[in-house]
């Protein structure tokens, strides 16, 4: 949806206006609606019970659907997005082209401005389905995009408004780039199509990209890179992406697992669900996605963005169990699972990136199942060296509504991927899965504020849920956003 935020929408052009209600909670009275139109709420006697509604008709707008939001002390942002993306759905069913969304709370915990900005994402999110290969009885709502104006408590003013709206359809942008590109099969999404998305990224947002082909590969010596790409049809990708504003003050690192699909290679996986491995270059399209908002946003704080990307296939060719590899770094790696191909692809990357000298570097990955086992889809696995990066990044999250949740990065566990015959093993086995691989990884950082974050639980949904699509959800984006915007304030 296109939204803007506004105490006065042009209630002549507005076709539905959605107005949540929580249970014997009066606040709604405060937003700014007229004199009829509360008379026809008033007399709806509407409970406000959570997932209740009901549309009444009326003149100036014509339909006013009222949404029970439950009860008023037990409103929490997972229940109001639910009830936005519900909005969401209403929107493109009636195929409303401009409506106004009237919430008189905030989200507990948040201030009236973040609140807004949280909401008024959620809402810009709420029609999003991807749709680009559907040839027969397509929904064509979609085509145009529905006009929605939020309209918050009236505890922030205008100027501020103002800027929470433009924030927020920049940051809609960026999202939508991460979800398409994700949400996109791996016969079409391969990592020169990957490559090519970043080079549009970077024209249209104004920013420096390089894109390394196999020789280029070959000759940088990104091992990793090169074992996993070796069964493939496809040729490999390291992409690098840079915005470098005027006045930076910082320099932050951005590497992203860009595998486009991961059939476990001869380490192969079982045949269910194996097609929900087209997400996992999910980390590769949150990079594209945030360095293309940062840009648009013109935050002053340098980034480069670092992409290694391959699919993961068996073949005569291919990386098997047993093979020693030697990283771009020159430490070798004893593979024992090839299904552990993003590490070894980020080994490569991080080695790259360490070698820039940034003041923070954060990698986003689809990383291990173990990370979904421990957090499941409500928060991405945070590891990291640096404990007031951690204690930032889950403010950030906080504050926009991803939460990221902190994992031990302790040495004890290096006994685990401890090899025989080379540096270190690829796998560690299934105990603490999430937690080796981190330990991994962070064998190939030479950076003192480095994070992780494993988004296999958070990147993409496998069932559409009641508060958001099937699919990318652009995972890593917004607290990505929200802390590189908290760098250009300190
Ligand atoms: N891409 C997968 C991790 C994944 C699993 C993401 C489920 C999303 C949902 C990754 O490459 C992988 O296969 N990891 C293995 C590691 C193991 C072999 C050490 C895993 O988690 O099983
Ligand atoms: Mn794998
Ligand atoms: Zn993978």
């Amino acid at each position: 949806m296109d939204v803007s935020i506004s105490r006065e929408p042009k209630w002549s052009k507005i076709d539905h206006l959605f107005l949540l209600i929580a249970e014997n909670d009066k606040r709604w009275r405060e937003l700014p609606l007229s004199k009829p139109i509360q008379k026809q709420v008033d007399e709806a006697g509407f409970s406000g019970r959570s997932e209740e509604t009901i549309t009444i008709l009326g003149d100036e707008p014509r339909k006013i659907t009222l949404i029970g939001a439950g009860k008023s002390d037990k409103l929490t942002l997972r229940g109001l997005r639910g009830a936005i993306y519900g909005i969401g759905k209403i929107a493109r069913k009636q195929r409303d082209r401009a409506i106004a969304v009237a919430i008189a709370y905030t989200v507990p915990g948040l201030d009236a401005a973040p609140s807004a900005r949280v909401l008024a994402d959620a809402l810009s999110q709420s029609d999003y389905k991807y749709d680009a290969y559907i040839t027969v009885d397509k929904d064509e709502s979609g085509k145009r995009p529905i006009a929605a104006t939020l309209i918050p408590p009236k505890d922030v003013d205008g100027k501020r408004l103002r800027d929470l709206e433009s924030h927020v359809r920049t940051l809609a942008t960026g999202v939508r780039t991460v979800r398409d590109l994700g949400n996109g099969p791996g016969n079409l999404v391969t990592p020169t199509r990957i490559a090519e998305r970043a080079v549009e990224v970077a024209k249209e947002a104004g920013l420096k990209v390089t894109v390394y082909e196999r020789k280029d590969i070959e000759r940088m010596k990104m091992g990793g890179l090169l074992a996993v790409n070796r069964a493939s049809a496809e040729e490999p990708r390291f992409i690098v992406l840079e915005y470098t504003p005027k006045k930076a003050r910082k320099h932050v690192a951005l590497v992203g697992k860009g595998i486009t699909f991961d059939s476990g290679g001869i380490s192969i996986k079982p045949a269910d669900r194996m097609e929900e491995m087209k997400f996992d270059m999910c980390g590769a399209a949150a990079v594209i996605g945030t360095i293309e908002t940062a840009a648009k946003l013109e935050l002053p704080v340098r980034i480069t963005g670092a992409i290694p990307s391959t699919d993961n296939l068996p073949s005569g060719s291919a990386y098997k169990p047993g093979d020693i590899i030697t990283t771009m770094s020159g430490k070798t790696v004893e593979v024992v699972n090839t299904d552990a191909e993003g590490r070894m692809i980020l080994a490569d990357a991080l080695h790259y990136a360490s070698q820039l000298k940034p003041d923070h570097m954060i990698d986003y990955a689809t990383l291990t199942g173990a990370c979904v086992v421990a957090l499941a889809s409500e928060a991405a696995g945070l590891f990291t060296n640096d404990d007031d990066l951690a204690r930032k990044l889950i403010e950030c999250g906080d504050r926009v509504g991803e939460r990221v949740w902190r994992l031990p990065l302790w040495d004890d566990y290096k006994d685990l991927i401890r090899s025989d015959w080379a540096d270190v093993k690829n796998s560690g086995g299934r105990w603490g899965g999430a937690i080796t691989a981190a330990v991994f990884l962070k064998e190939f950082v030479d950076c003192p504020s480095w994070a992780h974050l494993d988004i296999a639980g958070t990147a993409y949904m496998e069932h559409e849920t009641a508060r958001e699509a099937r699919g990318a959800t652009g995972a890593g984006v917004r607290v990505t956003v929200e802390f590189l915007e908290s760098l250009s304030r300190s």
